[in-house]
This record gives C-alpha cells, structure tokens and sequence, in this order.
C-alpha cells in the first residue's frame, strides 16, 4: 500500500476471525497457484486478469483490488522494471526472462485475503533469480520477527539488513499494513527500520508484509495512469507478500500455498 499519513485504530482479531482470515488466504493461494501455473512466454497480463476473475466467481469469493480507489482490475501485475500495481494490459506480452510480480486480494465472509508472488517467465538470468530469491527470503526473515514483543522496526530491519547486505534496495514509498474486515489497516509495516524501535506486535495482530527490492536504487516513479509504480532508474524489481497472524504459538503465515 502507499505510504499515508494518518493513524487509526489497530484492530487485534480473535482466533475465530483469524480462521475467516485464513480462509480468505486460501482462496488467495489457489488463485496464485492458477496464475503461477499460466505465467509463460507468449500470454498477456491481460489473460492472467481474467484467469484470476474466473477464479475468484467459483470461490465464493469478491475482489479487494478492483474499484479500490478507482483500481481498473481484480489483479496487479508488475513486470522487470514495475515495483507494484502494475495494470493488467491486452498488449502486454510476457516474454521469456520476464520477471513477473503478481498481486492479488479478495473477501470472504467479510475478511480480507492479500498475498503476492515475483515468478519468472521461463528461464530467466542469474541475476533476476538472485533478486527474486533474495526478496522472498527476505519475507521469510521478517516473518520469523512477527512475534509477540517484537516491534515493528525489528520486522523492517530484518527485510532492510538481509536484503542490503547483498547490494539490493528497499523500496520506501509502498509499506505493508494490517488487515482483517478492511485489506487496509493500521499498522503500516516498513520494510526498513531499525531494531528494537517502533510499535510492539501483539498477539492477534495481523499484517500483510510485503517486501519491494530493487537492483538499483530504492526511488520510484508512478507513470501517468496513476498507478503503475517503477524503479527511478529502470532497473529490476521484486515483490513478494504474506498475510501473517502474530500469536503466542509465533507467527501463522495466512496465505502459505497449499497449506
Ligand atoms: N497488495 C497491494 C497493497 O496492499 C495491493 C493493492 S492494489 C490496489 O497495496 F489496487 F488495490 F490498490
Ligand atoms: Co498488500
């Protein structure tokens, strides 16, 4: 999400929305799988789009994207150079080497789901994998800070240090966030900070962490249709998203694929 200013209410969810909150992911993660399963040279982005939207209709399930501030689409597809929220367009064609970041979020019985994956559109370079390997290692670090006590500065860093220490930068201007009956919620979830600084996680907090790594440099534009956010320099990005719940058994990855 961009990052705003203003503060609300931080709504921690019992075990039982946590489990609406899961079953909201599942139907993520099988839309996901689908997309993953479609991404190959030759289709557009517009193909996977409406892939998702079928998808979506014979899970019981309703867009988080489509309408949310105007958002044209039920998905965001964010090729190479595209950090988040790229359109789903008819004459984008994926290519072999493409890296592909795919979004996507729904409702089910009032709950928000929100998961992204980066994939790679046939065989791609040593370089994209590595960014692309990095970035969702990263996810996992931060996930394994996502524990009681902890504090949101420690889940920023564990992104920020792992990701830096191998020439990578972290993308400032789009955060993660809570969510639960609304996709956005308070917190906002950096993806830098420092240790031991910031709100501390409670148990029954759950956030949607969502590292965005770059080759190059950490700046971005937003092209004119307002949407479309990419790396200032051209170079390649990566984006990879969990919704995590934070309990006292640690954290439960929401939308872990097949689980
Ligand atoms: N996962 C993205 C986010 O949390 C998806 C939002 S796309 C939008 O910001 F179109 F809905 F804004
Ligand atoms: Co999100």
């Amino acid at each position: 999400m961009f990052l705003v200013g203003q503060r609300m209410k931080i709504y921690l969810k019992t075990e039982s929305e946590i489990a609406k909150l899961r079953d909201a992911n599942r139907a993520v993660c099988e839309v996901l799988d689908a997309l993953e399963d479609a991404v190959k040279p030759g289709i557009t982005t517009w193909e996977l789009n409406e892939l998702a939207d079928r998808k979506l209709k014979q899970l019981g399930a309703t867009s988080a994207f489509k309408g949310y501030h105007g958002y044209p689409a039920v998905l965001c597809t964010s090729v190479n150079n595209v950090v988040v929220h790229g359109i789903p367009r008819k004459d984008e064609v994926l290519a072999e080497g493409d890296l592909i970041g795919i979004d996507f979020g729904c409702f089910r019985q009032g709950f928000c789901g929100d998961s992204a994956r980066t994939v790679p559109v046939g065989k791609v370079s040593a370089a994209a994998q590595a960014l692309l390997d990095a970035t969702r290692d990263s996810l996992e670090r931060a996930i394994a800070a996502c524990v009681p006590g902890s504090r949101l500065g420690d889940v920023g860093w564990a992104v920020q240090s792992y990701v830096e220490s191998k020439g990578y930068s972290v993308v400032r201007s789009f955060v993660g966030h809570g969510i639960g009956r609304q996709m956005h919620e308070d917190p906002q979830v950096p993806n830098y900070g420092k240790p031991g600084s910031g709100k501390r996680l409670s148990e029954g907090l759950v956030i949607a962490v969502e590292p965005m790594v770059n080759a190059g440099g950490p700046d971005v534009v937003v092209r004119d249709d307002q949407w479309t956010a990419e790396t200032k320099d051209g170079s390649l990005s990566a984006h990879f998203e969990h919704s995590v719940a934070v309990t006292k058994n640690g954290p439960i990855v929401l939308s872990r694929s097949r689980s």
